[in-house]
Order: structure tokens, then sequence, then C-alpha cells
């Protein structure tokens, strides 16, 4: 169960610091997502949402690539979405532009929208917020999308529908999540080294693992022509020159087992870690700690 005010506190300050390694885990079902994204936007300038950006690497991936999008990435973590603010504006620097906006600053006549807590530059913002609050703020979008940013909400019938809302008629929906515990060996691994149990059906990263609820979801929401995607993909946990260690630490930071082990007495804690290095060192290849992870890829239609 991960609520609101894990995001907007601890974790999401966690998920700030470690950015860079949690969009490595991510990397090669990027791939996939990207794509799928871009596969439905469409072929016009047009508005986009990205749910629970993070730090913002969707986003990024695909203002890259279509330049006449219009693109809003809304977070409930400040210390994310200051993360997603600092990376774009090195962006824009690094391709040598102006940034059309200093981040913060609002301007009255253009019609990006007003800066809550972010800012915009060129034709990206983000913003920090209840997704859903500020989805229906700045509406009208023709593409949604969100990489593992969908599966938090209380009531998420409700959430589907206030999204659909905010979309135009036809507008694309695509997102990813997490498919069974079981199939996620990032997750199993350290059950298995620590005497967790499978996580339950609360709000949370595998909230959406089972396709037909989430199907009815997003039928109960309004949304159409529903297909969910399969993708195998690596979650890379550890890389450089200590894999191993680097993986280690990713886990104590990160996920079910950085909450186990911040729970246990200190006599406990060592022995915790050995074992979690042992089941860790299973997934190690030469420079790397690759754990076998299953996603869906969900596309819908407003
Ligand atoms: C698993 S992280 C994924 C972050 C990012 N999309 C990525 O791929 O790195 C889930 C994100 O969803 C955000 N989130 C959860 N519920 C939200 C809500 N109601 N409104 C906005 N953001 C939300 C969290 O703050 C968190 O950053």
């Amino acid at each position: 169960m991960t609520s609101p005010t894990d995001w907007t506190g601890r974790v999401g300050d966690v998920w700030a610091a470690e950015w860079r390694r949690t969009d490595r885990s991510f990397a090669d079902l990027s791939r996939h997502l990207d794509a799928a994204i871009l596969a439905v936007a469409p072929d016009r300038p047009f508005r986009a949402l990205d749910i629970g950006c993070g730090a913002g690497g969707t986003s990024l991936a695909l203002a890259t690539t279509r330049t006449d999008a219009t693109i809003i990435g809304v977070d409930l973590s400040t210390s994310l979405v200051d993360i997603a603010n600092d990376r774009l504006i090195r962006a824009v620097l690094s391709r040598g532009r102006i940034p059309g906006a200093i981040c913060g600053s609002s301007d009255a006549h253009s019609d990006r929208p007003a800066p809550e807590q972010g800012g915009a530059v060129g034709n990206v913002t983000f913003l920090a917020g209840d997704a859903l609050d500020l989805a229906t703020v700045h509406a009208p979008f023709d593409l949604l999308y969100s990489r593992h940013g969908v599966m938090f909400f209380d009531d998420p019938v409700a959430a589907f529908a206030t999204l659909r809302h905010a979309a135009v008629p036809g507008a694309r929906l695509i997102f990813s999540c997490f498919r069974n515990w079981s199939a996620n060996a990032f997750a199993t691994a350290p059950a298995e080294a620590l005497g967790l149990s499978p996580p339950g059906s609360g709000p949370g990263p595998f909230a959406f693992a089972d396709r037909d609820r989430v199907a009815g979801i997003l039928a109960g929401a309004g949304w159409r022509d529903a297909h969910a995607t399969p993708v195998a993909f690596a979650y890379r946990a550890g890389g450089g020159t200590d894999p191993l260690g680097d993986a280690l630490e990713m886990l104590q930071r990160i996920g079910p087992a950085a909450a186990a082990l911040r729970g246990m007495a200190d006599g406990d804690r060592g022995a915790a870690i050995d074992r979690l290095r042992g089941v860790i060192d299973r997934y190690r290849t030469t420079d790397a700690v690759d754990f076998p992870a299953a996603a869906w890829i969900w596309s819908a239609k407003a």
C-alpha cells in the first residue's frame, strides 16, 4: 500500500534522491512504453498529460521526438517535480536553446498554464499536485500517459472518469503498470530473503496486476477499446563497477525491502542484508544486476 502522503513525503523524497537509479530500472520498459505513446500520438500539434510524471523521464523523451507537443507532467511529490524541472532546464540548455520561460515565473501573455509549484520551459511544464485536480484545471488533453503512476488512486473508477472528462473525444490513454507480483523478481527476491508476504490488493505498485480488474475499471470510467499488452523487461537494479553493491544499496532505499529493513531491530539488520545480498547475487551478470520483470502496457480511447 502506497498512500498519497507517502508520495508527498518520505517515499517521494527518496525517489527524487534516487531518480537516476529508478530511471535506469525502468529504461528497458521505457523502450516499449515510449514507442506505444508515439504510436498513438496525434499527427498534428497536441496537448498531453503525464500522470504521476515523477522525475519526468517519459515526458522528456516524448518532447525530444515530438517538439510540437505541449506537455504537462504532474506529480504529488514536489521533490520529484523539482528534479523533473531541473532535468528539463538542463535538456533545453544542452540543446543550446534559450528557455522560453524561467522556472516558477508566470507569463500573462502566454497560453501556457500558469505554474503552480513548478514551471514551464519551452513546451513542457512540470507541476506539483494531485493529477486529478491538475488534469481538470488544465484540460483538455489529446493524449494522456503514465509510466507506472496510475496504481495509487483510492477510487480508480472515479479517478479514470475524471481523467476521461479531461480528455477530448477520441483522445488516447497509454500507461504501464506491473503484472503479477510473482513475475517480478525485484519484489520476490527481497521477499524471499527477508520473509515478506506478497502485497495486498490496495493502492500500490501491484494494484493493477489483474488484467480483468483494470479492464473493468477503464470500462466503468467510460474509456473504450481498452487493450493490455504484456511486456517482459529487465529491471536493472545494479550497474557500474560494483553492480551487486549498487543493487543492494538501491533495494535498501526503495521498495518493500527498504521498508522491512527500516522496521527491523538493529541486531537483526546485518544478517538480513547478508541474506538479501545472497539472493541478489543470483541475478548478477558481469556488469549488472537485472531482475526479470513483467508489466502491462494499457491503451484506451476517450
Ligand atoms: C512508481 S512512481 C513512477 C514515477 C514516474 N512516472 C517514473 O516512471 O519514474 C509513481 C508516481 O506517481 C505519483 N502519484 C501517485 N499518485 C498520484 C496522484 N494522485 N497525483 C499525482 N501523482 C501521483 C507519485 O508521486 C510517484 O512519483
